[in-house]
């Protein structure tokens, strides 16, 4: 009965009624927000491959490790959740903040901190791991062990413990530096643990930068430094992102797909994409489509 109805239709109604229809719910599919779709922001910051908004998004070997939690990008390790202050693409780094670690400003208890060895990230040169208030049996004082450098080292020591917010792990202000340690972290290639219990600390900090003014904490730039391996960045996905889409990936294997604006995807770009939707299996779909809301 619905199939005689059809043909009846599809006889007899003139092909200028259809038109309009069809282009009117083509529209609509085309902006329909779709879940598991890969944004292209998160909060403000950009997210570019090979990071990915959520699952299916990005490289599957990232995935794991950053997503999208209503608008602020984290990043997860197995000590927590940590949040992406910045990214910088051309550079592969980025800047990571432990909510737990403290500042100059503000000082607390902190957690652990570590980095899976097999993740794709590593700690850059440029962080400054300090642990306060230390006990002074802690192994990292150990003479023997040389963990703590306490040339240059003393200097950020002395800066740290003359900001108000030592107050915050019970210490006075300026106290004496032999409970803080930059920490010389023994094998940066891969993987990476500042297990505080251990070490004996109630809090850490990392200083990536200055910001010019060494001898003004204040102005010190706080946050852990990654850079991430860049080399994944592949021609299909340069191609993906040419035709407006965004590189993902799909299936059981986790192989390369390519997420179009209409949330739609493909194995190849977002241009092959539009031609098989605007081919007939498309328009057979859109004509049942009106066909059906055409009916009385
Ligand atoms: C890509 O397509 C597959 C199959 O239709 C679907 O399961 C998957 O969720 C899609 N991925 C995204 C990120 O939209
Ligand atoms: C970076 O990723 C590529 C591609 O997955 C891999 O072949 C290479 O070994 C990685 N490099 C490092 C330093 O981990």
């Amino acid at each position: 009965m619905v199939s005689a109805s059809n043909a009846f239709m599809s006889l007899y109604i003139p092909i200028f009624l259809i038109l309009p229809v069809i282009f009117s719910i083509s529209t609509a599919v085309h902006t329909i927000p779709l879940n598991g779709t890969c944004l292209d922001t998160c909060g403000t910051i950009p997210v570019k491959f090979p990071f990915g908004t959520g699952f299916g998004c990005g490289h599957p070997d990232f995935a794991r490790y950053v997503r999208c939690n209503s608008g602020t990008l984290e990043f997860s390790t197995g000590t927590g959740i940590y949040t992406i202050s910045s990214i910088d693409y051309p550079s592969n780094t980025l800047i990571v903040r432990d909510p737990l670690m403290s500042t100059c400003s503000s000082m607390q208890d902190s957690g652990s901190f570590s980095l899976d060895r097999a993740s794709p990230f590593t700690l850059t040169g440029d962080n400054i791991f300090v642990l306060l208030g230390c006990s002074t049996t802690s192994p990292v004082f150990d003479p023997k062990e040389d963990l703590c450098d306490t040339g240059s080292g003393s200097r950020v020591c002395r800066g740290l413990y003359s900001c108000k917010g030592v107050s915050g792990i019970g210490l006075p202000q300026n106290a004496p530096i032999s409970t803080c340690c930059v920490y010389e972290s023994p094998i940066q290639l891969a993987g990476y643990t500042l297990d505080l219990p251990k070490l004996q600390c109630s809090s850490y900090t990392s200083v990536y930068s200055f910001g010019g003014n060494e001898g003004d904490p204040m102005k010190w730039n706080f946050g852990i430094s990654l850079q991430y391996n860049g080399s994944y960045y592949s021609n299909i996905c340069k191609d993906c992102e040419s035709s407006g889409g965004l590189c993902g990936f799909a299936g059981f294997d986790q192989s390369f797909a390519c997420i179009c604006r209409n949330g739609k995807n493909t194995t190849t770009s977002c241009f092959a994409q539009g031609l098989a939707w605007s081919g007939t299996w498309g328009s057979k779909v859109q004509t049942k489509f009106s066909l059906a809301g055409g009916m009385p």
